[in-house]
């Protein structure tokens, strides 16, 4: 909700220059040229505030204020040319009163500290200060110079209720009597500190010492600032002032860590979802070569099954069909049904998404990535030589480093095939150097072009287009790599082709 505000003077060149700054700032205003026309809007609306030019034509603007003082909503700014000082403290001992300002500025910066304070009062609503004093009195003109600047005010006579308050209310900020019966100001302020929650809540203290020991005690205690009493209500206003606008900061500041930490959180999470697609991509990548793997291990025994049942009909027909043959066809044909489905299971048993932790040689790890290639390779003429220099027993998830291996394989197989190398061959080497296994995996296909072997291991990243390469193998490979092992996969030419290596670190 917009405030409403009272401009009273019979400038109308300053009046309009204010309601036009006021206006900017999206707060109603309404103007009066003299005092009896504010008069006059008085009677039937409430301002929340004033500015209030003394000098009127038709009296002093002074005289508006018990008006003000009686309807106790509207907050009243002195707008004036005179300087007087005496003046000045009697104008704040009205409760409507707020600030004194004098129009003696430059018209801009005028307006520009007008519609500050306006803005700042407005939105002191949202502060709880604690006023703690034992001497009611001061309690009351502390309660009246708060709420003045808009602020919402607890009361406490003593130390003990005081703590009482902090622990139970929102409280935003202290003004606490140094010297005070049961609990002294000081020792209240370090009872304040040490609850988690108001570590760095702002605390002013108030006394009549001007003791400078007691007074750096206070300060090094954590106070936030200290006031002489009897004090200039100005001043004092002024001290809150500035402690408020230093928590706004703080607040402010707090606020947009949380927005950037909201920010990051999410970024996190988009992170991880789009982990999870590519992985999801690329299981169905592999699930595409799986296929043609099965295919090319079930090609030679389907044909054999298929001669086995050729041959029945050409037995019937020639009338030689008896029941040893019967009998050697049905075993034969069950050998061959057997034996394919062990294909399955073995590639099952491969791309299950198998979590546990196991100890194997980097051999058989070998092995398995092998029995699921090996017969594509055969089928391509593609050799492959192994050697076992010093195999290393690892602590892993088997089948990630066997996907990982499979998955250079398969790459060096593309390589070889795409480039129709007359001898194609993959050379396999197992070994453990102080302490870190090594299995490197190099082939004769011509290696990797210099200006692309930088991005290789890039998401997506794939020269296979036409052969519907998804360019997630080496980014996977080396994640698992990188994130389960704490290992890395490096990548370099030979005079032949490329060789890739895995770097596992033995702890
Ligand atoms: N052994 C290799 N020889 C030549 N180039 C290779 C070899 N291995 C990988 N590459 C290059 O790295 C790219 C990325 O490989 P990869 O991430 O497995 O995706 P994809 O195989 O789907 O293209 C390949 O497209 C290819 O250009
Ligand atoms: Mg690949």
């Amino acid at each position: 909700m917009s405030h409403s505000i009272l401009i009273v003077d019979d400038s109308k060149l300053v009046s309009d220059n204010l309601t036009k700054y006021l206006k900017d700032s999206s707060f109603d205003v309404i103007q009066a040229f003299n005092k009896s026309e504010a008069k006059e809007l008085l009677k039937n609306k409430d301002f929340d505030f004033c500015l209030l030019d003394l000098n009127l034509p038709d009296g002093n603007g002074e005289e508006l204020l018990p008006i003000f003082d009686k309807n106790e909503n509207t907050k009243v700014i002195i707008f004036t040319f005179e300087k007087d000082n005496k003046k000045r403290k009697k104008l704040f001992s009205h409760s409507c009163v707020i600030d004194y300002i004098i129009k003696e500025r430059n018209f801009d910066d005028l307006s520009f500290s007008i519609v500050e304070l306006i803005k700042k009062v407005s939105t002191n609503n949202q502060f709880n200060i604690l006023i703690v004093d034992d001497s009611p009195t001061t309690l009351i003109i502390l309660n009246i110079l708060l709420q003045k600047r808009g602020f919402n005010i607890y009361e406490a006579t003593n130390g003990v209720d005081a703590l009482n308050i902090i622990q139970n209310q929102k409280v935003d900020s202290v003004i606490a009597d140094l010297e005070m019966p049961q609990m002294s100001g000081d020792k209240l302020l370090t009872n304040i500190k040490k609850i988690p929650a108001h570590i760095s809540t702002p605390i002013m203290i108030l006394s009549g010492t001007s003791k400078a020991e007691m007074i750096s005690y206070v300060i090094k205690n954590g106070a936030s600032d200290f006031i002489k009493k009897p004090f200039v209500p100005e001043e004092f206003i002024l001290k809150v002032d500035k402690m408020m606008e230093d928590l706004k900061q703080k607040k402010l500041i707090k606020h947009q860590q949380e927005l950037l930490q909201s920010k990051l959180d999410k970024e996190i999470q988009k992170n991880w979802e789009y982990n999870k697609m590519l992985i999801h991509q690329s299981k169905m990548a592999e699930m595409g070569e799986m296929i043609s793997y099965i295919a090319h291990q079930w090609r030679q025994p389907l044909n054999a099954l298929g001669l086995v049942l050729q041959k029945q009909k050409l037995f019937f027909s020639m009338g030689t069909l008896n029941e040893n043959k019967l009998n050697e066809s049905v075993a034969k044909g069950l050998n061959l049904v057997s034996q394919m489905s062990n294909t399955i299971e073995d590639f099952r048993n491969f791309f299950k998404d198998d979590k546990h932790v196991q100890d194997i040689l980097i051999s058989e790890v070998m092995h398995k990535a092998l029995v699921i290639i090996e017969p594509t390779l055969e089928a391509n003429n593609i050799s492959v030589n192994i050697n076992i220099k010093k195999d290393t027993q690892l602590s892993i998830i088997a089948n990630e480093l066997a996907q990982v291996i499979l998955n250079i394989l398969s790459n060096a197989m593309d390589a070889l095939l795409l480039n129709n190398i007359k001898k194609p061959k993959i050379d396999i080497s197992i070994n453990q150097l102080n302490n870190v296994a090594l299995i490197s995996i190099e082939d004769n296909a011509g290696g990797i072009d210099a200006d692309i072997v930088e991005h290789i291991f890039e998401p997506y990243f794939t020269t296979k287009h036409e052969h519907k390469g998804t360019g997630l193998g080496l980014y996977m490979s080396k994640t698992i790599v990188n994130d389960h092992i704490n290992g890395d996969v490096l990548v370099s030419n030979t005079d032949n082709g490329a060789i890739f290596t895995i770097i596992i670190p033995l702890m």
